[in-house]
């Protein structure tokens, strides 16, 4: 019997499980073979008895206590009888169906400081661009023009606004904070972060956004927040504002921004995130002087932070201790 009590499942692993007298746990991973194939050296090593596979060499199904992965097929997790824990390997969970993952299952979000510091760095990127002009200063390059020397709004003096402060938002807002930007940030429930002014819920949204002179949107896709910026959001941000885009293509109404880019109400647009990826050709923000696009870049998780960011989880299931990140199915974040 296994610690669950479970007869030991017959699996390609039995070797090890003579040896230690254990079952051997198996995490199946599902994603990138060049990641799946690291994962394999380096779990091992930090799980002991872990033995992993890569989708779609499951072995024997009832061996697979976890499943890493960012959209695994459908049914695959349903047909998995032992199944213990899914590990997101992104920070979102949107593509996921979570309908297809057993209720009893948690399911892990990937939080891990390599992915952090990917976000953190891509806002600071896009808000010194936005703050010092630099999409208009791009377009004059492309025209043969020198351009003029725009005077500079002092860092206190520029408003961000953080659209989401949880484990990501929240370390977002804290580096833009350390410019000295004015930052502020607004999520559902209250937060507190030095040096940061925080909104919660959306009676605070229209004074967020009134106060918010570049939006940068790091909130998660549910159905809560799916077109959130959209016609009525842009329209209270302060004319001229700019908006960065690192949570998902979906939250922007694409219309309503190329609206509002056009009539100058919104300054410039830095979108790291669309709603089809990549875009369809011809689309209007490919060519537009005040969009700047990048391919989905922001924070991808680090191969040796995102196994030792599994494994600790995996180590703390083991011991009954509490997971962390784990998704609330009903907020689907
Ligand atoms: C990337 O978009 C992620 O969710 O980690």
């Amino acid at each position: 019997m296994d610690r669950a009590g479970r007869a030991p499942p017959v699996h390609a692993a039995r070797g090890l499980y003579v040896l230690t007298g254990q079952a051997p746990e198996v995490l199946l991973h599902v994603g990138s073979p060049a990641r799946g194939a690291r994962w394999q050296e380096l779990l091992p090593t930090l799980v002991s008895g872990l033995i992993v596979r890569q989708w779609p060499d499951v072995g024997d199904p009832a061996a697979i206590r976890y499943v890493a992965a960012w959209a695994p097929p459908a049914g695959l997790l349903a047909s998995l009888p032992h199944l213990e824990v899914v590990f997101s390997v992104g920070a979102g969970v949107d593509h996921l169906d979570l309908s297809d993952v057993p209720a009893h299952v948690p399911v892990v979000r990937m939080i891990e400081p390599g992915l952090v510091r990917g976000m953190e760095e891509y806002a600071v990127f896009a808000v010194l661009a936005l703050h010092r002009g630099m999409l208009g200063h791009i377009a004059q390059q492309r025209q043969g023009a020198w351009g003029d020397a725009d005077p500079v709004t002092a860092t206190p003096a520029r408003r961000i606004g953080i659209f989401g402060l949880g484990a990501i938002g929240g370390a977002v807002a804290a580096r833009l904070a350390s410019f000295d930007f004015a930052v502020a940030g607004w999520s559902r429930s209250p937060r507190s972060i030095d040096g940061v002014e925080t909104f919660a819920g959306d009676a605070t949204l229209a004074a967020f956004l009134a106060r918010t002179d570049i939006l940068v949107n790091v909130l998660p896709l549910t159905d809560a927040t799916r077109g959130i910026i959209g016609a009525a959001t842009l329209a209270r941000l302060p004319r001229g504002a700019g908006l960065v885009n690192i949570g998902r293509g979906g939250h922007v109404d694409e219309a309503a921004l190329l609206l509002a880019l056009d009539s100058g109400h919104v300054g410039g647009a830095i979108l790291d995130v669309t709603s089809r990826e990549p875009l369809p050709a011809g689309h209007p923000f490919w060519q537009h002087p005040r969009v700047l696009l990048t391919p989905h870049i922001a924070g991808t998780t680090d191969v040796s932070g995102g196994a030792a960011a599994i494994a600790e989880q995996i180590l703390r299931h083991r011991r009954g201790d509490a997971l962390t990140g784990v998704v609330d199915r009903q907020a689907g974040y």
